[in-house]
């Protein structure tokens, strides 16, 4: 016994390397805010991309521990000075992420208290918020309060749990997959496909649904394949429409397709993920009309309410549909189910243990209010427009007008078009002041501006236009 005693005594003096002394604490913090307020500070002048390549050996697991000093300034060279910042205004790529200070404090404090935000039972508190926050999307959303929801990673794992219960709720396996119809959009984002195949849907029958000039779903279309596939003898079951895509942020005819969805029985669901926070502005609201209709919907606060990468958030309005697949007791959890009172967010999901995320948005809403966020996203809407006018009189040819933040443009040229936009692009990278990323519309090489990053304003959009111009005159010169 008294040899056992001392052998864990001396692990104890090791292991209580990992509970730092207050003073230490106190001087932890103090590097990583110094650290973060330099990197803040320094956003304005350090550009948005580096294409240089990251040092792997940097990153080596050595056996002896290393100083936090050592340790940041590692951070800074091979994480924070490479690849992409989406932190910075200059980021007009993909989907911007915001990355708003408040949630950092969010995130600190629950991986502080380390709560067990799965369980009611365990944190009963951070579930309650977690509902806070879904209830409050409910309201947004004009989902009736019966609905469930989540918060999760990011729009992947929501839209995932909203075609999970789609599936369940159609009851589509077995010999059912393979008359089974899906109609969504070309311009859905792949999430959405990677799911159905996830979810052992991969034979499915997809139709792609015809677009109208603005990349929309043209509603008549659905009717017709639907027509068509029940006079096949197939199973039409599932409707997926798009609250802003990717590609071209466009609003798919929100009302007219759940009309459609509910005379023909299909579950509904709208990726909201990246549009869909603009309901709260109130010039684009008129766009959302329908979405109340939808069976479930995704949208991600780590897009359209600017927080770091890291929230998305589901609503089904059939729980028992999402219980299917996300509900299971066992025996080690008897405690908590015993006396869970609330809906636990571990029966509306794939994960059990997660992290406490509802503090990352409670406490930024909390302390600035929804205003500040509102006024960002209006201000994103008029900065595109802003941007569209200042390409277009130094003669960049424009996508249609955006229905959200997301757009797109090219220099036109009768011959080599694509090889020269591409150029264009690379000049834009290889100088990094801002970035953009690029697509295909309809098989034509185009340069996209997404306007999603809280720090984007005017002179970003300034310095963009002068960039691009700039590398446009350099690259006709070289014509
Ligand atoms: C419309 C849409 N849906 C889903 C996703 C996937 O979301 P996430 O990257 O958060 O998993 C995205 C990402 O950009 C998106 O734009």
């Amino acid at each position: 016994m008294e040899d056992l005693k001392s052998r864990i005594l001396a692990l104890q003096k090791i292991s209580a390397g990992l509970e730092p002394t207050p003073s230490q604490r106190d001087n932890y913090f103090n590097e990583v805010n110094d650290y973060s307020n330099s990197f803040l500070n320094g956003l304005s002048t350090s550009g948005t991309y580096s294409p240089e390549k990251v040092r792997h050996e940097a990153f080596a697991l050595g056996k002896e521990p290393k100083s936090l000093e050592k340790i940041l300034r590692i951070f800074e060279e091979e994480v924070a000075g490479k690849g992409i910042k989406p932190a910075s205004g200059g980021y007009m790529g993909y989907i911007p992420g915001g990355g708003i200070y408040a949630s950092a404090l969010g995130d600190y404090l629950a991986d502080i208290t380390n709560e067990y935000a799965g369980m009611s039972f365990a944190s009963p508190g951070a579930v309650a918020m977690e509902h806070e926050l879904l209830n409050w999307m409910k309201s947004l959303f004009g989902f009736p309060e019966s609905a469930v929801g989540n918060l999760t990673s990011g729009g992947s794992i929501a839209n995932l749990i909203a075609l999970t219960s789609a599936r369940d709720k159609h009851k589509i396996k077995g010999a059912t997959i393979e008359k089974s119809v899906v109609y969504l959009s070309p311009q859905l984002h792949h999430c959405n496909l990677k799911a159905l195949r996830i979810i052992g849907l991969e034979d499915v029958i997809i139709r792609e649904l015809k677009l109208d000039e603005g990349s929309r779903i043209v509603a008549s279309d659905l009717k017709q394949k639907l027509e068509e596939d029940k006079a096949a003898g197939l199973n039409p079951f599932l409707l997926i429409a798009s609250a802003g895509t990717t590609d071209t942020g466009a609003m798919d005819p929100l009302n007219e397709l759940g009309e459609i969805a509910e005379a023909n029985k299909l579950w509904y669901h709208v990726d909201a993920a990246y549009g869909g926070f603009f309901i709260l502005s109130e010039k684009r609201k008129h766009l959302f009309k329908g979405i109340e209709k939808s069976d479930s919907l995704a949208v991600d606060p780590h897009k359209g309410l600017f927080l770091p990468f890291g929230l998305g958030a589901v609503l089904v309005k059939d729980r028992e549909a999402v219980f299917h697949s996300h509900h299971r007791s066992a025996n080690y959890m008897q405690d908590a189910v015993e006396n869970d009172s609330e809906i636990n967010p571990a029966d509306v999901s794939p994960e059990l243990t997660k992290h406490f995320r509802a503090l990352r948005l409670w406490l930024p809403l909390q302390l600035h209010g929804i205003k500040p966020f509102v006024a960002c996203l209006e201000e994103k809407l008029l900065l595109t427009v802003y941007f569209r006018e200042r390409l277009e009189e130094k003669g960049f040819a424009l996508g249609p007008e955006p229905d959200l933040s997301v757009s797109y443009f090219w220099w036109p040229l009768s011959e080599n078009e694509t090889n020269f936009n591409k150029k264009l692009l690379k000049e834009i990278h290889n100088d990094g002041t801002v970035f953009f990323s690029s697509t295909n519309i309809e098989g034509c090489f185009v340069i996209r501006m997404a306007l999603l990053a809280f720090r984007t304003k005017i002179e970003h959009v300034d310095r963009a236009v002068e960039l691009l111009d700039k590398a446009r005159n350099r690259l006709l010169g070289r014509l």
